[in-house]
């Protein structure tokens, strides 16, 4: 199985540390040397075609946050828990040492149109209908989409892209499959 495949969700850990590199894209409010701006190199490249691709279109999808390290987690983990109460936080972020942010193969994303949130009125803009439609030709999916929150362990979230590389983007895209419910029948059959 290709690392790309790789599952790291509430149940299985992230085990390894990536190789990074910069993504040269658009970062809304992030510091020039910040890790948020790192992904794999293998995902870095398709991450600026794809965004490279929606430009344009005259589409400016900004990067947020890519690469974390364990200890970046924690952090964010602990603040969430304090603003946000244990429900909340459980259902969006990830317990540090289980986020797919720390593969370096996703990146979350917004726009201009919802203020750089990470809120569910992306999924309003034009820059995420674009997305829905292209993303899968450079290799992403939308990880966790609604409905399916009790396989992926989290609640839906527009923002977060993950590179797995085209071909198996496109299948889990055009049959609607996580990448748990795709891992699950690989082990089935
Ligand atoms: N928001 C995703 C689940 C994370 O914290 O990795
Ligand atoms: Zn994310």
């Amino acid at each position: 199985m290709s690392h790309f495949q790789v599952l790291v969700n509430p149940w299985n850990p992230c085990t390894f540390v990536p190789k990074l590199r910069l993504v040269n894209i658009y970062f809304h409010d992030t510091p020039a040397d910040s890790p948020k701006r790192c992904m794999e190199p293998t995902a870095a490249y398709a991450l600026e075609s794809l965004i490279g691709a929606a430009q344009k279109q005259s589409l400016k999808i900004a990067g947020i946050s890519g690469f974390r390290s364990v200890k970046r987690q924690q952090e964010i983990f602990f603040q969430s828990l304090q603003t946000n109460g244990t429900k909340h936080t459980r259902s969006y972020i990830a317990l540090p040492g289980y986020s797919e942010h720390h593969t370096g193969l996703a990146m979350d994303v917004s726009s201009k149109q919802c203020h750089y949130e990470l809120e569910v009125c992306f999924e309003q803009t034009k820059e995420f209908a674009w997305l829905q439609e292209h993303s899968a030709c450079f290799g992403f999916i939308l990880r966790y989409p609604k409905n399916k929150e009790n396989i992926t362990g989290y609640h839906y979230e527009p923002w977060h892209y993950r590179y797995v590389g085209i071909p198996l983007a496109k299948l889990l895209t055009s049959r609607q499959l996580t990448l748990e419910e795709y891992l699950q029948n690989c082990i089935d059959n």
